[in-house]
């Protein structure tokens, strides 16, 4: 047996964990510069387990000048000071282990910040450089190469290249700070192997692959068509900026380093819309996880989510993987929002995290969507996001990354000291949505994710990977799962149902007698 309080030595873990992920600027800030860091975290780590999740997701902490607030890393094997330092990190790892909390980081291997060694040596060293060989450097298009080398944008708006001063240009798929690394180079993969195990052997748990499809590109870098290219924010799906092939070889490098460390584990970003080119990350020597486009995606309807559901189960079925489940994270619009905001939204979400919880596979959750928090409107002003002024001022994920309120009537809520701006503003109206006014209040939505996260994982009923759908009016599904018999219904029409024969486990919402209201699920058993 493991001692007591340490998590299992399940090796397994990963295939039905509750991860919660933590965007570390907006968590709790120990040191009172208005931004969230590890010490923080540490803090916290009693609510995380009163809330009852298994597993932490930490968004990068690494050297970095925050040009897109830590995804552009200038060091990836030391912690940027304003996130703590090294100790810090190795003391949270500790003491989330002591609480049988398991700590995973973010890599980022398809880029690097401009500010990186290699890069500034690169710039330096001038064209046909073997340091110019770790980037994707080429001449530009035209009499004087003044054009750029082909016509991809970058995923966050405008061209994907950038000009240096002796006249090369060089590849971005996001900010001009993020040059991509070239994985063509084999110093580019010596040193991502080198990250993984440092992270390793301090403790991590396991990796979340940040754009995990994105690290090859085609050879030739040709023009792709435009008209076939998703809008910015709409991080992506498969297209011609990217070689799946080449990238697929990285990520059964990135398996054969895991696998020297039982139980650790990789999830990957991977928007990318085809079930079976998603799946093939997934095989026995690639990815663990990955992250579900559909389920993010499907709007409050019980058509577009069974199928959401449906699809995920039948692609990661081919290759044995998880499915995995997210209603929420730092580049998306909060659901509270997406469902249709104010009291519908927060019930459509109350009622969408109990779908989710009952699914097989892996939850993803983002901090504070346990307080059912809105997207915020941040003022144009106060918008920090690169993708604010690269979309041309049409997108910002501001909105749902602004600090989680913990407790007082006020901003900073508990955030940071009371004397003390945040990050970005948080919106009066949050007094009452913090910590302190929900952990009481057994209708909270913070209770809710409370009783829902522990029968989760204490009754029998939640075992077993296999589903069977029901006959259901419609706008409405009921599905149960086969080996531990659960039964989840969701009702998403506008008129009351009746609940599926079963001994009501807990519902998102009251009841109207014994009929399942509009916008509301129940789990049975
Ligand atoms: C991922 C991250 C996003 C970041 C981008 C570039 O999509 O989730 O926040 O901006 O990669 O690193």
């Amino acid at each position: 047996m493991p001692p007591e309080g340490r998590p299992d030595q399940d090796p397994n873990w990963w295939r039905d964990e509750v991860v919660y992920q933590v965007y570390i600027r907006s968590f709790a800030d120990s040191d009172g510069d208005g931004v969230g860091d590890l010490t923080g975290i540490r803090n916290r780590l009693g609510y995380l387990e009163l809330l009852g999740v298994g597993a932490l997701w930490i968004t990068p902490f690494y050297r970095s000048p925050m040009a897109d607030h830590g995804y552009d890393i200038a060091d990836p094997r030391d912690v940027d000071p304003l996130f703590g330092t090294l100790d810090d990190f190795d003391a949270l790892v500790a003491e989330a282990h002591e609480l049988g909390i398991r700590v995973i980081v973010d890599v980022v291997p398809n880029h690097t910040s401009t500010q990186h060694d290699w890069f500034r040596a690169a710039i330096t060293a001038g064209p046909g450089s073997e340091a110019r060989e770790r980037y994707i450097f080429r001449d530009g298009r035209g009499a004087g190469g003044e054009q750029p080398p082909n016509n991809w944008p970058s995923l966050f708006g405008g061209p994907a290249w950038t000009r240096v001063p002796d006249g090369q240009w060089y590849l971005h798929l996001f900010a001009p700070e993020q040059p991509d690394l070239n994985w063509t180079n084999q110093q580019v993969w010596a040193d991502f192997e080198r990250t993984l195990r440092f992270w390793l052997d301090h403790g991590a748990d396991g990796f979340r692959i940040d754009v995990a499809y994105s690290m090859a590109k085609p050879p030739g870098l040709p023009d792709v068509d435009l008209s076939l290219l998703p809008p910015p924010g709409v991080l992506a799906s498969a297209d011609g900026r990217f070689e799946i092939e080449g990238t697929h070889e990285v990520h059964r490098m990135v398996r054969k380093v895991l696998d020297e460390y039982p139980g650790r584990m990789a999830v990957g970003e991977i928007w990318v819309d085809d079930p079976e080119a998603y799946a093939r990350f997934l095989r026995h020597d690639e990815l663990h996880l990955g992250f579900n486009l559909r389920f993010i995606s499907a709007g409050f309807s019980a058509e577009e989510v069974r199928e959401a559901i449906e699809r995920s189960q039948a692609s990661v079925a081919a290759v044995g993987a998880p499915s995995t489940w997210t209603l929420s994270n730092h580049d998306v619009p909060r659901q509270v929002s997406r469902y249709g905001g104010g009291a519908l939204g927060v019930r459509r979400a109350r009622a969408m995290v109990l779908v989710e919880l009952a699914l097989p596979g892996v939850v993803f959750l983002y901090n504070g969507e346990e307080l059912g928090l809105p997207q915020a409107d941040v003022p144009a002003h106060a918008r920090q996001d690169p993708m604010w002024e690269r979309s041309g001022h049409t997108v910002s994920r501001d909105g749902c990354r602004v600090p989680v309120p913990w407790q007082g009537d006020a901003p900073p809520f508990g955030f940071c000291p009371a004397e003390v701006e945040p990050w970005l503003p948080m919106p009066p109206e949050w007094a009452q949505l913090t910590v302190e006014a929900q952990l009481e209040d057994p209708e909270s939505v913070l209770s809710l994710y409370r009783s829902a996260l522990e029968l989760r994982g204490t009754h029998p009923a939640f075992a077993g990977a296999g589903l069977q759908w029901y006959g259901a009016p419609a706008g409405c599904f009921a599905f149960r799962r086969k080996d531990g018999g659960l039964i989840c219904a969701l009702n998403a029409s506008t008129e009351p149902v009746p609940l599926p024969p079963g001994e009501l486990l807990l519902a998102s919402g009251p009841l109207v007698g014994e009929a399942l209201p509009p916008d509301t699920a129940a789990w049975l058993v």
